[in-house]
């Protein structure tokens, strides 16, 4: 899809998140010595040497929101205006069939109401979901804004159609429980007159701790002045010790620099990244905006999420899991129950995602869909996903799998050299004691599961492995 657009669109999407965090807790920012405070060139080289903010790391799980005018027609996709600019294209169809012959893309934007939006209903969704940050569109390629740009004259949703400042409403409803995200694109994109000053009255007036950049293939980030921007987030921004930007900065620049890498939509590499990343896909998969012809064979199953979840933060990553809400201010109760029941398993099985760390093993070699993690006391904010050190001290490690076996036994090659060394073996979600094993030929280990009533998680069940001592111990 982002190739799709890479050659076809002439467009910049910036997305921003907005983001409210303990401020109390300073180990979850950038720590600065006041007297003695890094300032970053604007340059590459010095720009990379940040540090990241550890709340990044911990958080794990983001919602995105596709939202704006696009979610009127709420067909095809979030793309529906470019894809209208093809004359026998379904979407040119869709318009012929439906709708008047002078009907524009304009006309959808009085249409786009939100009249049952209730920032809190969705606060309140995602906090139960265990989402820890949430992305929103604060402009697609539409070039429509979700908040007053002051360069977006009419074409924004306090002037026209919701009369809202919907980027302040859901901002001010997430506060103190997650963290709050702006998405952006900008149709016609003029470095230093649209786009820096929208991203700065952005950054001043909502204060986000993420920053969504997109729609960068269309040039260098010479043009779009990527650094200079970046060096002022870092240095001078209200926000300057908790911002963190992903990757999309121009051409070239994806999956090489940025405080966090997304490369590609929907990248899952399944092997341990030596840079922070972040897994964006969507619950819809066929599209980012909401679809009003979404069939539920579109929709990805809780174990087609939970795997996207348990490979992505096992190999380093955050998972950004969007949903596209309706022009009326709803999230689609398919997206809702999906939603929902990921919190259910989190609340079970969260303490092995939220705040891990990749451990030295990603899938396990004997039985590839076994995913680890550990908990190491140690954050270290110059390399966030690498695995633990000689000098680490790793309380606990986790092993999620998602298909229960028939004979209640599981057998794993890399959780050996724990069980060896008296590592004790815990079900999440199970009552019951220690669980049972027995070491095999060729150092495998077959574990005896509990039966599946007596655990309380579906979908996808995690195994904790514990240091002999209740004091912790050094790997
Ligand atoms: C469409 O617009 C043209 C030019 O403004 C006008 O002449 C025509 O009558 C309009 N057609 C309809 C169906 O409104
Ligand atoms: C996982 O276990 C296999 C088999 O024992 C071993 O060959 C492999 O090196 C282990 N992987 C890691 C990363 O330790
Ligand atoms: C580990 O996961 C990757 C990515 O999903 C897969 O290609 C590989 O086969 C898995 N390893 C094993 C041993 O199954």
């Amino acid at each position: 899809m982002r190739l799709f657009v890479i050659l076809v669109f002439g467009v910049t999407f910036i997305e921003l998140v907005l983001c409210y965090i303990d401020t109390q807790n300073n180990n979850f920012l950038i720590k600065r010595n006041t007297e003695e405070e890094k300032r970053y060139k604007p340059d590459w080289e010095d720009l990379d040497k940040r540090p990241l903010p550890q709340w990044y790391d911990q958080a794990k799980i983001g919602i995105f929101l596709h939202w704006g005018v696009f979610s009127v027609p709420s067909f095809s996709s979030e793309w529906f205006w470019k894809n209208w600019q093809d004359p026998h294209g379904k979407v040119a169809l869709f318009m012929s069939k439906n709708y008047p012959p002078n009907f524009t893309y304009q006309d959808f934007a009085p249409m786009f109401k939100a009249e049952f939006f209730d920032p809190n209903k969705f606060a309140d969704l995602f906090k139960k979901a265990g989402a820890k940050y949430v992305v929103l569109t604060s402009k697609h390629h539409e070039g429509f804004t979700l908040f007053p740009s002051k360069r977006s004259f009419s074409w924004n949703s306090v002037d026209v159609g919701p009369h809202r400042d919907l980027v302040k409403d859901l901002g001010e409803a997430v506060k103190d429980a997650l963290v709050f995200t702006i998405h952006c694109m900008n149709e016609q994109t003029y470095a230093d007159t649209k786009l820096w000053p929208d991203i700065k009255q952005l950054i001043t007036d909502y204060q986000p701790s993420v920053l969504w950049s997109d729609g960068d293939w269309e040039a260098k980030d010479t043009y779009w002045k990527s650094c200079d921007l970046l060096a002022w987030l870092y240095n001078d921004s209200p926000v300057k010790n908790e911002i963190v930007v992903n990757d999309r900065w121009g051409i070239g620049i994806p999956c090489k620099h940025g405080d966090f890498y997304n490369c590609a939509d929907r990248y899952n590499p399944g092997r341990l990244q030596n840079h922070k990343w972040e897994n964006a896909f969507t619950l819809d998969k066929k599209s980012w905006g909401y679809r009003r012809n979404m069939e539920v064979s579109d929709v990805l199953t809780m174990k087609e999420l939970l795997n996207h979840i348990i490979s992505t933060v096992s190999c380093g990553g955050n998972a950004l899991i969007n949903v596209g809400p309706t022009k009326e201010g709803t999230i689609a109760p398919i997206f809702e129950e999906r939603l929902l029941d990921l919190g259910k398993w989190l609340k079970v099985n969260g303490e092995g995602i939220y705040g891990s760390s990749p451990w030295s093993t990603q899938n396990d070699t004997f039985n590839g869909n076994i995913w680890y993690t550990c908990v190491k006391t140690q954050y270290d904010a110059m390399n966030p996903t690498a695995i633990p050190s000689e000098s680490d001290t790793v309380t606990a490690v986790y092993a999620f799998f998602l298909d229960w076996p028939e004979t209640n036994t599981l057998i794993l090659a890399n959780a050996t050299s724990l069980v060896q060394d008296y590592w004790r073996i815990q079900m999440l979600g199970y009552k019951g004691n220690y669980l049972d094993y027995k070491l095999l030929p060729n150092d495998r280990v077959a574990i005896t599961l509990p039966g599946l009533e007596h655990v309380k998680s579906e979908n996808a069940w995690t195994l904790k492995f514990v240091p002999p001592y209740s004091v912790s111990v050094v790997l």
